[in-house]
């Protein structure tokens, strides 16, 4: 079906997911949202998050989409449940998925959640990961500075991993095998993560699951692209469009994006 697979976050983040899903659907075309003039939503309280995630939706779903994908852990554990009553189209969380990929990979179950403190606080990966696996033993850390260093663009260099060090010091003396990038800009500063967790440590996100989950969906519904073309992607910002555009086209690898300002 020749209808666009929309993908919101508060900001960059969600990016890490459609890219993911370029990967695997790579004839679908994505319009995003990023709420980046409302970025972070992480310390933000349930009832904004709430809004500001139906807002996007919303916008969105005037566009005609498909298929939505929340593509921020923090709006998921908030309005995943409510999205999928109000909208007639699947939609798509990236909490299970980022649960599912960690008991996928875990030996020792001791699995360490990074996320937002919104995320943290809800509860909502012990849940899905208990789920899965009763055993399992989580170490949930919330990184409040993260998301602001990679909405900034300046997430290279010594000034980003000493940050990171800084915020995952808590885990010292902590013993685990797996850490779930539970914020979905995490992924771009995974490197600086796996530096500090070392190299017995996987670290993982829910980007591969979720997008797999999205290829699914859409089989079953019916909904594939399923004709070969070039698919025209757009990307919404409600903050800066310079600072978006470069960090999007670094990270997607693509020279030429169709970055758009939009007021919600
Ligand atoms: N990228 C989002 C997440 O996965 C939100 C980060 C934020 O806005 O605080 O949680």
């Amino acid at each position: 079906m020749n209808a666009p697979i929309g993908v919101i976050d508060s900001g960059v983040g969600g990016l890490t997911v459609a890219k993911q899903i370029m990967k695997v659907l790579p004839n679908e075309t994505i319009y995003y949202i990023g709420d980046t003039a409302r970025c972070p939503y992480g310390p933000r309280k349930k009832e904004e998050v709430l809004t500001f995630t139906r807002r996007l939706a919303k916008a969105l779903e005037k566009k005609h989409i498909k298929l939505l994908v929340i593509a921020c852990n923090t709006a998921t554990a908030v309005a995943l449940d409510d999205l999928r009553e109000r909208m007639s189209i699947p939609v798509v969380g990236v909490i299970n998925a980022g649960a599912r990929a960690a008991i996928k990979s875990t030996k020792e179950h001791k699995i360490v959640v990074l996320a937002t403190e919104g995320t943290i606080k809800s509860g909502a990966y012990e849940r899905a990961l208990l789920s899965l696996n009763s055993r399992a033993k989580i170490i949930p850390l919330a990184c409040p500075t993260f998301v602001p260093l990679v909405e900034s663009g300046e997430y290279e260099g010594q000034f980003a991993f000493d940050l990171v060090a800084n915020g995952l010091k808590p885990l010292k003396n902590k013993s685990f095998d797996t850490v779930i990038l539970g914020c979905t800009h995490y992924p771009m500063i995974q490197h600086h993560i796996e530096k500090v967790v070392g190299p017995h440590v996987t670290v993982l996100s829910s980007a591969e699951e979720t997008a797999k989950e999205v290829e699914e969906l859409l089989n079953y519904n019916n909904l594939l692209q399923t004709t070969e073309k070039n698919p025209q992607h757009i990307f919404y910002t409600t903050g800066s469009v310079p600072i978006f555009r470069t960090i999007a086209q670094n990270w997607l690898e693509i020279e030429q994006l169709d970055v758009r300002k939009i007021h919600l």
